[in-house]
């Protein structure tokens, strides 16, 4: 069995983590999330998340063998990646931190790393707010099951984020209280 390692992701981690996006919008399965203006490279997307205020990025390598260790590329290593940042508010959604892009490589699925990931983000987020939030495709089953078995709980499919848009045209916003208080509270 594979082991992984979490730790924050750093500028050199730009190619694993541009793999990681390619893989999943190169999926396309009809439950993504989608810009409405047409998209910068991901190249520049994923250089971006480097210098972002109020943002954390963190990744999940795979540990290798002794054999392997010498050959292989540090970037194909890369097994996931997981963001966290501020959003401000919209008419529409609460200001507050959000969970944000989390990619776990198809072969790692279902091993609880895109859990593990999600609940030290949640960690970071608990040192900063009383609460978090997520929005996804409605039609992202994994990923509505993998947040809600972590205690989120869909808060509304009424609200729209600026230049962002869902496959199918409906989006779920979930929300998790941190500080055992009454859902549901924004941050500021
Ligand atoms: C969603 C995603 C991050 C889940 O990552 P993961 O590492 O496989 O998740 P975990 O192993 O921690 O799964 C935890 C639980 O979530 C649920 N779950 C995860 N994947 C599921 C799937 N495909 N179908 C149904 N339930 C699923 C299960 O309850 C699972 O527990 P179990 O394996 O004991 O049954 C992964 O499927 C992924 O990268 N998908 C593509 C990108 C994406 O959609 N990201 C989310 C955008 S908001």
């Amino acid at each position: 069995m594979t082991s992984f390692t979490i730790r924050a992701g750093v500028p050199s981690d730009l190619a694993g983590c541009v793999a990681l996006l390619a893989v999943h919008e190169g999926a396309d399965d009809g439950a993504g999330v989608v810009m409405r203006q047409e998209k910068p490279s991901r190249e520049t997307r994923v250089r971006a998340w480097f210098d972002r205020p109020r943002h954390l990025l963190l990744v999940a390598e795979a540990l290798p063998s002794e054999a392997d260790e010498a050959a292989s590329d540090p970037a194909d290593r890369l097994v996931a990646y997981a963001r966290a940042l501020f959003l401000d508010s919209t008419p529409t959604t609460p200001g507050g931190y959000y969970l944000s892009g989390l990619v776990v490589a198809p072969w790692a699925r279902r091993s609880g790393l895109g859990s593990r990931l999600t609940e030290a983000r949640l960690a970071w987020i608990a040192e900063r707010a009383s609460s978090a939030w997520y929005f996804t495709n409605a039609r992202n089953t994994a990923s509505l099951r993998m947040h809600e078995s972590l205690g989120f709980h869909e808060e509304t499919r009424e609200f729209t984020l600026p230049d962002v848009e869902f496959d199918g045209g409906v989006g779920v916003l979930e929300h998790l209280t941190l500080d055992g208080s009454t859902c549901p509270q924004a941050d500021g």
